[in-house]
């Protein structure tokens, strides 16, 4: 798998133009991104991070990392998802990063995601879905995800996100309707959000590996 995700990483570079202020996700495959951003640092004018993990590789590349406040619409964001549909809705989080990934795809004209192919499904769902939640909300949360799917929210102990959060990961879902489900979830007090990306799914996937695939 390993050579599948640095494969997709490489490939990515491609959509990088010169000048550019570049999105970047969090995550194993992203770090292949971040090390091949490195290569060719002296043609963007920096990236905005999703993460404390992904800000230090970037500064540890000297790449600089630039507060998506002062960046304004990006032109890219490049990430990895946990699942990808054919729809190119994805499940994301895996990495408790949901939250800042989501901001920064909401505010890229290009979102470009890369993946090895056992992250291909025809449903999201098998992937437990990560929420981002107001730690005092958590067991309410819990409660209401369960009335209203049916499903299995998991606390991931001893995780706390880089926005002072924790995760919940549900377990059981079938998500036939991503769109429907994300919209609902996002409604329950105290979900600062939800891993499903549907409202803003992917514009290009990259699944690297020995048959690469752009969909
Ligand atoms: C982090 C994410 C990651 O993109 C996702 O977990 C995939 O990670 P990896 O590239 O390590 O398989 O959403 O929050």
């Amino acid at each position: 798998m390993t050579d599948a995700k640095r494969d997709a990483a490489e490939k990515a570079i491609d959509y990088v133009e010169d000048g550019m202020v570049v999105g970047v996700g969090t995550g194993s495959t992203v770090a292949y991104f971040i090390d091949a951003l490195a290569r060719i640092k002296h043609r963007i004018a920096g990236a905005v991070s999703s993460s404390e993990q992904s800000s230090a590789r970037l500064r540890g590349h000297g790449i600089e990392v630039i507060e998506l406040n002062h960046a304004g619409q990006l032109p890219l964001y490049v990430d990895g998802a946990d699942e990808c549909d054919p729809r190119k809705c994805l499940i994301k989080g895996g990495g408790a990063a949901l939250t800042r990934e989501k901001i920064i795809a909401e505010a890229s004209s290009k979102f470009v995601c890369i993946i090895d192919p056992g992250k291909r499904v025809d449903v999201l769902g098998k992937f437990p879905l990560p929420i981002e939640v107001i730690p005092m909300a958590r067991s309410l949360v819990a409660r209401e995800i369960v009335a209203a799917t049916g499903a299995q929210p998991v606390w991931r102990e001893g995780v706390v996100t880089d926005n002072g959060n924790w995760i919940l990961d549900v377990h059981g879902l079938a998500i036939s309707e991503p769109l429907v489900l994300e919209r609902e979830l996002n409604q329950i007090p105290g979900v600062v959000s939800v891993g499903l990306f549907a409202r803003r799914p992917a514009d290009i996937v990259i699944v690297g590996g020995d048959t690469p695939l752009l969909l």
